[in-house]
């Protein structure tokens, strides 16, 4: 077995779309510390580059499809995944979506259908993926979700996104409560800005990391590779006493009212 906090572990990393992906960093760390993993990509589009993603990592990885949106393509994502990795260590949700008009003009606008799809595909397949990832999940297993500070304050143009957010961070507690007697833990990280595919949506996501740099206790903003630590500590040993709990990896801003 070689060396690293998640040496000999099994893993499965969901939601990487490109390098800048919050899931290829957090994939990059728990590769570095020794873990086997599968990567998920939402659909055909994508497979080629994660395809040479997953390749490019220090350890092994494969990368498979695994698109959220409807039970089906879940379970024959799953049934896939499972014929790969039959047992797992951790998992690490890293979805969301949300239509770009939903995260421009004011939350009051919210349609029924834009507050649906962002809860859906936010927020709901975290709730699917635990129903079906804890039966393959090893004793002392992790499930590491990514959230955001819009989920507890006002964060302008963020919108339902936040709303989906309170709701993840919520899930993350009740799933936390249940899969606890599993021997399974559940915790989500708080990722303060950064550029990726996701957060180009977001209308004026330069003043978010402007505010970022110049009021976070630190002075900066977070790089990917910072929440990829954290979720692995989340993911191994070291964390076995914690669940059900949001970790903050955004240069302390969450703790400044200016
Ligand atoms: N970038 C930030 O500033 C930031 C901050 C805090 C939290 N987050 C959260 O981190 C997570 C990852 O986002 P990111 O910033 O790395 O952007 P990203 O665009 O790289 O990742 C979002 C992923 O969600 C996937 N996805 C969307 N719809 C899907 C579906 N139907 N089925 C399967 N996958 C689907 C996309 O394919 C993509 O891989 C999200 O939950 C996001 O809210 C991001």
């Amino acid at each position: 077995m070689g060396h690293g906090l998640l040496a000999g572990r099994q893993g499965i990393v969901f939601g990487v779309a490109n390098k800048r992906s919050i899931a290829y960093a957090c994939a990059r760390a728990a590769s570095e510390q020794g873990a086997r993993l599968i990567l998920t990509y939402q659909g055909e589009r994508l497979r080629e580059g994660v395809e040479e993603l997953a390749a490019a990592l220090p350890g092994e990885a494969l990368a498979l499809p695994c698109d959220v949106s409807s039970d089906a393509a879940l379970d024959a994502a799953m049934a896939a995944i499972a014929e790969q990795a039959p047992r797992l260590d951790f998992a690490v949700h890293s979805i969301a979506f949300a239509e770009k008009a939903e995260l421009e003009g004011e939350f009051l606008d919210t349609s029924r259908a834009g507050f649906l799809k962002a809860h859906e595909i936010s927020t709901y397949s975290l709730i699917a993926l635990a129903q079906r990832l804890a039966p393959l999940m090893n004793e002392g297993g992790s499930l590491v979700t990514m959230s955001y500070l819009g989920g507890e304050r006002v964060v302008p143009h963020y919108n339902v996104m936040g709303v989906a957010k309170a709701a993840l961070e919520s899930a993350v507690r009740y799933l936390a409560y249940d899969l606890g007697p599993r021997g399974l833990r559940v915790n989500a990280v708080s990722a303060g800005p950064i550029r990726t595919l996701a957060a180009a949506g977001i209308a004026n996501f330069s003043d978010m990391l402007e505010i970022g740099r110049t009021r976070s206790p630190l002075r900066r903003n977070v790089e990917a590779s910072e929440v990829g630590d954290a979720t692995v500590f989340l993911c191994s040993e070291l964390a076995r006493g914690i669940t059900g709990s949001v970790l903050f990896v955004d240069a302390g801003f969450h703790c400044t009212a200016l």
